[in-house]
């Protein structure tokens, strides 16, 4: 079997997304958690492709970063257009045997079964140049495909350079092509600049491979959408929604409840189990994992954790964390920095915790900062406890044991060390360490004075 490559065309400044970032490629624009690019990387990758290679140009630094572990970087220094892009592969494949499929990095919502069509076409054809063609209602600013009376294709003609008859056209090409490799590089060379803007573009090739007598061949797209390009902001907000879809109506039938999806973020990679209830305006991006029977109340959002099974999750923001099982969580708790969340825990309104371990049956309900400690089992922490774990330069270590009682309006400074079956009293402000079974109280005595409040309005002049 002859090998077959792929090339990501991923170098264009994308000028019509209007962005004052110049180190942010268009194919860097995020699209549910996944940058452009890298959802055209994950259609590719279950093929059976020997080398994938990104062509990275304007912002070529950003997009390198997002491809580098799964593709060969090749750079473009300036961008002139896609056939100069594919030209700068030609150290890697010019004179090989086997087919290269080409894609762009634009096109997010292409399926690994479209493109085996298209390569299964080419391949089953005996074509030298197969193209995956959509028929649109609106084609305006795609290349169109000419035709002779015949129904033979004859050329690509793009926008600039189409007359009024070739506008009319319908059948457009989608920039998905798959290539006979060896004729691919020797026929690049001879690539005329477009003379509307000196471009070499890699849809002028098939009319010369037409001219060549090569077999050149389509397929056409089952859904338009696959092939959407997001050249811009209106552009990418529809491939969000049309993938969105996607993403929801398949976890909704796989047993997830999601009252509003057309309000429901969720990223492609994300995994939810059985009767997992989300509500509306909830965000689930990165790598996350959910388990069975939770509730996700409004506006959550769970970035990269990993959620175990009937959590009730209300209205919070979870971020690099863990929880276990029967938990609740929030309204508006706050966790981050690999907090790791035990079984049976309470974190209630206003808590933020960072770097946080608790262990099962751990309570911290109400306004609450705990940062860098590690709290034992069956721990409350009272409404208004503060770890003060940074000195300002560094960030201390506080350990608090199990079955503690933590009086309201504690002030914990770090590092510290507190035993099991603590009793603190409310206010203390603790800064040494306390062995188990002891109370600590870390107040001033209050003075009581009689008759004060007249005395101070008649000094002041009040009375
Ligand atoms: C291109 C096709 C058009 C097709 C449309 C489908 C050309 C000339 N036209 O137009 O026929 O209908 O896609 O979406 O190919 N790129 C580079 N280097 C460059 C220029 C572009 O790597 O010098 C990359 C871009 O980053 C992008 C892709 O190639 O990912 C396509 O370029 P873009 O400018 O978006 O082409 P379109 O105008 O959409
Ligand atoms: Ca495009």
């Amino acid at each position: 079997m002859k090998k077959m490559n792929a090339i990501i065309m991923a170098a264009g400044k994308g000028t019509r997304m209007k962005s004052l970032d110049t180190t942010k490629s268009k194919v860097a624009f995020d699209l549910l958690g996944v940058p452009l690019v890298g959802h055209v990387l994950n259609a590719l990758k279950p093929m059976d492709i020997e080398t994938i290679y990104t062509i990275v140009g304007h912002g070529g630094e950003t997009t390198k970063k997002i491809v580098k572990n799964d593709s060969v970087v090749v750079w473009q220094r300036e961008q002139k257009g896609t056939g100069h892009a594919i030209m700068q592969c030609a150290p890697y494949l010019a004179g090989k045997e086997g087919t290269t499929l080409i894609v762009s990095g634009d096109t997010p919502l292409i399926t690994t079964q479209s493109l085996q069509h298209l390569v299964d076409t080419h391949l089953q054809g005996g074509f030298d140049l197969t193209i995956l063609t959509s028929i649109v209602d609106d084609p305006f600013g795609y290349g169109r495909m000419v035709r002779d009376q015949h129904g033979r294709l004859t050329a690509i003609v793009e926008e600039i350079n189409a007359n009024d008859e070739e506008k009319k056209i319908r059948e457009i090409n989608t920039g998905f092509y798959v290539f006979n490799n060896e004729k691919l590089f020797r026929h690049l060379n001879d690539l005329p600049p477009n003379p509307k803007n000196g471009e070499l573009n890699i849809t002028f090739l098939v009319k010369m491979f037409i001219e060549q007598g090569f077999n050149v061949g389509t397929d056409t797209v089952a859904a338009f959408e696959e092939t959407l390009g997001t050249n811009d902001r209106a552009q990418l907000a529809e491939a969000r929604q049309i993938l969105q879809k996607r993403i929801n109506h398949q976890h909704m039938l796989n047993g997830v409840t999601i009252e509003n999806p057309e309000n429901t973020f969720i990223s492609p990679q994300v995994r939810i189990g059985q009767d997992t209830v989300i509500q509306s305006g909830v965000y689930l991006i990165g790598d996350v994992t959910i388990g069975v029977g939770n509730v996700i109340t409004a506006n959550t959002t769970i970035e990269n954790s990993t959620i175990g099974d009937r959590n009730h999750i209300e209205s919070s923001k979870i971020i690099d964390s863990n929880l276990g099982h029967d938990n609740h969580i929030g309204p508006n708790a706050h966790l981050r920095g690999h907090t790791v969340v035990g079984n049976h825990c309470r974190v209630g309104n206003f808590v933020e915790l960072k770097k946080v371990e608790l262990k099962n049956g751990v309570k911290a309900a109400h306004l609450t900062y705990l940062g860098d400690c590690l709290i034992d089992e069956n721990t409350n922490i009272g409404c208004g406890t503060i770890i003060a774990n940074y000195d300002g330069k560094t960030k201390h270590h506080t350990h608090i044991g199990k079955n503690v009682f933590v009086g309201s309006g504690s002030t914990l400074i770090s590092p510290v060390h507190i035993g099991d079956d603590v009793l603190i009293a409310a206010g203390s402000t603790v800064t040494k360490d306390v062995e188990t079974g002891a109370m600590a109280i870390a107040r001033s005595q209050q003075t009581n004075k009689p008759g004060f409040y007249d005395h101070w309005m008649k000094k002041i002049g009040k009375k």
